[in-house]
Parts: C-alpha cells; structure tokens; sequence
C-alpha cells in the first residue's frame, strides 16, 4: 500500500489536534473546515503546531499562514479569505 503524505504545495489547513487546542474546541474545528471548506482543500490534523498561547491554532498552506484563537464562526472566513 502507498501513502502519499501531504505535500506542502497542495492547498491545505491544518487544524491543530495538541492537547492545549484540544481543551479549547479544535476537534470541533476540525469537523467544521471537514464540512465547509471545497473538495480540492486538504483538511490535515496536526500535532503541536507550537504556539499554545494561542490556541486553537490553524494553518493554512501554501501561503503559510496561522490563525490565532480560532472560533467556529472563523471558519467560513479563513476559507473564503484564502481560496
Ligand atoms: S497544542 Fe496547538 S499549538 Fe500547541
């Protein structure tokens, strides 16, 4: 069997699954950007993306840029304002 890792290139959002974005909502992030964002959109868990300070914590590729205290009602925004 071949897994193919994300490649960096491709448009994805990663939605931080660490412990500190966890306690503060982002499996319900995770579900939400799942549902929201269109098919050709990677939606990737990821580990610590290191900045708990911040969290729940989003990534967008490739442009490379993190949101900072994500709410459920960002979601939409994020992905519009990317794509
Ligand atoms: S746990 Fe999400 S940034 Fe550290």
């Amino acid at each position: 069997m071949i897994h193919r890792s994300p490649r960096y290139s491709d448009r994805s959002i990663l939605v931080c699954q660490g412990l500190c974005c966890q306690t503060d909502g982002s499996e319900k992030l995770l579900t939400a950007f799942k549902s929201q964002t269109p098919s050709d959109t990677k939606i990737i868990p990821s580990g610590c993306l290191g900045k708990c300070e911040d969290s729940p914590v989003v990534l967008t590729l490739p442009r490379k840029i993190s949101y900072k205290r994500v709410s459920l009602e960002d979601v939409q925004n994020i992905c519009n304002a990317l794509f």
